[in-house]
């Protein structure tokens, strides 16, 4: 008996090392931001997703759509997302009719027909959201040489996965939220004083300065200085700015109000089923929290009259 009571409590103790070691570690996405001296600190953004309880707020994905509709699909493709799933639950929630007038606004080559002829039809909710560009190739020769990448799936790619942050009610899930709106808002005309005088202390230390940071690197020709994007020179000129949308329902298009909507439309796009399984997983909390005190009293109960 002594010797299953040992091996639980050593099971138990290792349970919980391990539970501390992974809800400390917590990786960030904001790789060049705040990482030198004077940088600006990443806002962060209060999600109304975030947290275990957090569930999508469905007018701000029904604008975070049309900002992307109307200025990032000139760029980026979204080749995971279908028309339909912007009436899924958990989602947007457009009607069917609304998603059935957005997709037939573009057109998909569809075929062969009787003749064998391929032809174009309005796209329907089973279609994918057009790419802007036939092939990467065409994208890239577009856009200076750099690729604008697919953004079904970018808030994943960019971010990172932190219990801690969860628990606490933060963007714990797919921090690629908070660096996507950062990257949005991160823009600057010039090269900021920090980045300058980041080369010249390293100078005035005598050390070897670091080629990624003299001026010479941050003439930046068709490039633009962005705060947040690793490397700080970024092919993508800033894309938005107050009123670039004209919302639908009457919010002010401030340049925070579009990266937010837009930063949690994407995020949407690629945890689809978040607000599902959030449910499941509370409801599995709930249950095993319940089957622990059962299996609790009845351990009591059949030990009641052992000596041990
Ligand atoms: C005029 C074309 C253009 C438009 C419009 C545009 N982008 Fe981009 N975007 C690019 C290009 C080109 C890159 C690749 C940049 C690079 O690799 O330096 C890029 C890269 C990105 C990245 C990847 C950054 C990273 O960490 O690698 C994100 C995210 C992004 N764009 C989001 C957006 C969003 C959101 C919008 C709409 C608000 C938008 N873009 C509008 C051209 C565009």
């Amino acid at each position: 008996m002594n010797n299953l009571k040992q091996n639980i409590t050593s099971i138990a103790r290792k349970t919980a090392i391990a539970l501390l070691v992974v809800t400390s570690v917590s990786g960030s996405a904001l790789a060049a931001g705040g990482s030198i001296e004077g940088a600006p600190e990443p806002a962060h953004i209060d999600w109304s997703w975030a947290g275990v309880f957090g569930t999508f707020d469905r007018a701000q994905l029904q604008r975070g759509y049309q900002v992307y509709k109307e200025v990032c699909a000139n760029c980026h493709a979204m080749d995971l997302v279908k028309f339909r799933n912007l009436s899924e639950p958990g989602g947007p929630e457009f009607s069917e009719a609304a998603v059935k007038a957005l997709a037939a606004e573009y057109e998909i080559e569809d075929g062969p027909d009787a003749e064998g002829e391929m032809f174009m039809r309005p796209r329907e909710p089973k279609d994918a959201m057009p790419a802007p560009f036939a092939n990467n190739n065409a994208a890239k020769s577009s856009n200076g040489g750099a690729l604008p990448p697919d953004l079904s799936l970018i808030a994943k790619a960019r971010g990172h996965f932190s219990f801690k942050d969860m628990f606490m009610g933060r963007d714990g899930l797919t921090g690629g939220s908070n660096y996507l709106y950062n990257l949005l808002l991160g823009y600057e005309d010039e090269v900021p004083e920090y980045i300058l005088a980041h080369d010249e202390h390293t100078n005035e230390m005598g050390k070897e300065a670091d080629p990624n940071f003299t001026e010479e690197h941050f003439e930046l020709g068709d490039s633009n200085f962005n705060n947040f994007f690793e490397g700080y020179k970024i092919a993508m000129a800033q894309p938005l700015d107050d009123d670039y949308v004209e919302y639908t329902d009457g919010t002010v298009a401030t340049l925070e109000q579009q990266a937010e909507d837009v930063a949690s439309f994407l995020i949407w796009a690629a945890e689809p089923k978040m607000e599902i399984r959030k449910s499941i997983g509370i409801k599995v909390l709930l249950y095993l929290i319940i089957l622990a005190g059962l299996m609790y009293a009845v351990k009591r109960r059949i030990w009641e009259n052992v000596r041990h």
